[in-house]
């Protein structure tokens, strides 16, 4: 049984501070894009995990990984409904590894639709999904795909209206980040700055394109769902959905789209790695009509106006020397989908 998922993008995301448990409350926006994995599970008598293609060599094979995670969380969930567990997974990976483009997550996702079939489990959608949230904040999301607003650790989704088809540019970089260390590096800047009592920095500013700062995000909401363009409903201090963004997102206008993408983790993933900045300015030197980190990095990804200024763009960075590799890809694209090795 064969899987194909996508990785994501965050076009928002607005962390609030580290809760008790170590997570942060999330507002973002997932979008989902054409750059999948492959997972594969059969029946076997033993438990193995099999990697091959990009990063293979980083993935863990054993317990430790998040696809094998993901069937033992499944399993458990289905006990005694099932005892026959034991399942060979291949994995064929195009998602980087620890990228910032939920790659893991993605072939948890994978796992677990797959296991539901092989094993004719039958679990609804929503049922799992709950198994989903308790492997990953970002495993949700890799079942549904599209663009999704979520909430809470991330793992609480609200399907976003958007119009069209937005082309995107990835840059790999060389190299990763744990995404818990580029969340410990946003606390303590954040500490730093609070500490020091003054503002970001214009190009650290919460990772904002355009001016920056808070207008550029547009005005946010702290509830999220659909509302009025622009407009604001008081609440706790929090992260706070973009209004402005999701109003851009059902125009179907790229260029609206591009100055309000933003991610507050930018500044801790450049702080970790700051050739990051050298990316993004190049992304919009060269037209890029949004740049940003993607999740927690160090993965850059630009917004381009259609599909041949992302070949135009994807050429340029490419020729620029500042990343390690280039791909060129669409979203919104469908969540984990069983996969008979063609286009429908
Ligand atoms: O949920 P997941 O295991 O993918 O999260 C990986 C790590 O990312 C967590 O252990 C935590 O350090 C960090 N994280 C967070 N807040 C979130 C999601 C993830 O601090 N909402």
């Amino acid at each position: 049984m064969t899987v194909r998922v996508p990785a994501k993008v965050n076009l928002q995301l607005a962390v609030g501070p580290r809760r008790a448990d170590g997570y942060h409350d999330l507002v973002t926006v997932f979008h989902a894009v054409s750059l999948f994995d492959e997972v594969t599970v059969s029946a076997a008598d033993r438990s193995a995990v099999r990697v091959s293609g990009e990063g293979a060599a980083e993935v863990p094979r054993g317990s430790a990984n998040l696809a094998a995670r993901a069937v033992t969380a499944l399993a458990r969930a289905l006990s005694p409904r099932t005892d026959r567990t034991a399942v060979r997974i291949e994995i064929r990976k195009r998602i980087p590894v620890a990228a910032g483009l939920a790659g893991g997550s993605a072939d948890a996702a994978a796992a677990l639709l797959a296991c539901n079939e092989l094993w004719r489990a039958g679990l609804t959608g929503q049922e799992l999904a709950e198994v989903a949230a308790q492997v990953g904040s970002d495993v949700p999301f890799a079942l549904a795909g599209g663009t999704a607003i979520g909430q809470g650790r991330g793992e609480r989704l609200t399907p976003a209206l958007v119009a069209g088809t937005y082309h995107w540019v990835l840059a790999f970089a060389p190299g990763s980040l744990a995404t818990p260390e580029v969340y410990a590096a946003c606390d303590r800047l954040r500490a730093a700055r609070s500490g020091a009592g003054r503002p970001p920095a214009a190009d650290d500013a919460g990772g904002r394109n355009g001016a920056g700062g808070p207008g550029a995000a547009g005005r946010r909401s702290n509830v999220a769902g659909p509302k009025q363009p622009g407009s604001t409903v008081p609440g706790p201090p929090g992260p706070a959905l973009s209004t402005a963004l999701l109003a851009a997102l059902r125009s179907g206008d790229p260029a609206a789209v591009g100055p309000l993408l933003a991610n507050d983790l930018q500044p801790a993933a450049v702080s970790l790695m700051p050739g990051l900045r050298r990316t993004l300015t190049a992304g919009r030197e060269h037209g890029a009509l949004g740049a940003m980190v993607s999740g927690s990095g160090p993965t850059c990804a630009f917004l381009a106006a259609d599909a041949r200024q992302a070949g135009d763009l994807a050429v340029s960075l490419a020729g620029a020397g500042v990343c390690r590799a280039v791909v060129q890809a669409s979203g919104p694209a469908p969540g984990a989908t069983v996969w008979s090795g063609r286009e429908h």
